[in-house]
């Protein structure tokens, strides 16, 4: 497998101080070092940031920064893009100094899912502080967390990431969206890259205006999760799912809607399967218990 994880997201805003409030306050992320470029980085461990929200005239999720251990990688599946008959446009030096990488280069997946594909994080190694009292968030070498992106021609989506990228993969659910368990369903595919988080990105087959399903976060205890979720009732923001375990990556969560329209996972204990023994499963359901949705 070729990537390493995923490294951030990047979101455009219309309102930078309800995303501001929203990362510090609710999700407990804490602000990164003031920018130039009016940008708001909010980090959740030694790194830059792991959400970098920009000022833009509408809502919309960017996309989201895979990392590739070190330049030969980096050079690798930019060639795997290119054979593939996708255009590869270079970062250039800014945006990379922009994105605190050495290197970077944009692309799309065939979902039209934008991806900037880069090696060389810098870190300042300041310690991660939570604001709102988060004990820590799980990242390191597994990354960000994980983010689940729109791509209603599932399958050319799928074999992109997997046969292009080198990611493999993890599983899939297909749960029905009405109460006829032979009426329409959704289908989630779950893809891992080169590190044990059961999932990095997943693809569902179906629309997302905001540009995004959902992203996911990943702290380090229940009460982490269940003093977001409280701290997210208080300030009157809209809960998307009540908290719940999941079936097939066992995380604990709650989803909460974002200023940018997308949902926010905060959950904890997510599995992280030994690659080398794994069979892929089919899921049925998408919880064990809770994550009552509500869609409005
Ligand atoms: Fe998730």
């Amino acid at each position: 497998m070729s990537i390493s994880a995923l490294g951030y997201v990047v979101i455009a805003a219309t309102d930078m101080a309800a995303w501001a409030g929203f990362g510090r306050d609710v999700l407990g992320m804490m602000p990164g070092a003031a920018r130039g470029d009016g940008a708001l980085a909010l980090r959740l461990d030694d790194r830059p940031f792991r959400l970098l929200i920009e000022p833009a005239a509408a809502d919309a999720f960017r996309a989201i920064g895979l990392e590739c251990a070190d330049a030969a990688t980096f050079a690798q599946v930019l060639a795997a893009v290119t054979a593939a008959g996708m255009a590869v446009t270079p970062g250039g030096a800014a945006l990379a100094k922009n994105r605190c990488v050495a290197e970077l280069a944009c692309f799309a997946d065939p979902a039209g899912n934008a991806i900037e594909l880069y090696h060389g994080r810098m870190t300042d190694y300041a310690p991660f502080v939570s604001p709102a009292g988060v004990s820590g968030f799980l990242t390191g070498n597994l990354g960000m967390g994980h983010a689940v992106l729109p791509a209603p021609a599932l399958g050319d989506a799928v074999a992109f990431y997997t046969d292009v990228l080198g990611f493999g993969d993890t599983d899939r659910i297909s749960v029905p969206v009405t109460p006829d368990p032979d009426g329409p369903a959704i289908t989630v595919r779950f893809l891992h890259c080169s590190n044990p988080r059961h999932h990095s990105v997943a693809l569902a087959d179906m629309p997302s205006p905001s540009g995004a399903v959902h992203i996911m976060i990943e702290a380090l205890t229940m009460a982490d999760v269940g003093r977001a979720y409280y701290r997210a009732k208080a300030a009157g923001h809209h809960i998307s799912a009540t908290l719940g375990e999941h079936a097939n990556d066992r995380v604990f969560s709650f989803y909460v809607r974002s200023p940018g329209g997308f949902d926010v996972e905060f959950g904890c204990g997510g599995w992280q399967p030994d690659w080398s023994t794994y069979v892929p499963t089919i899921s049925t359901i998408d919880s064990l218990w809770g994550h009552e949705w509500d869609f409005g």
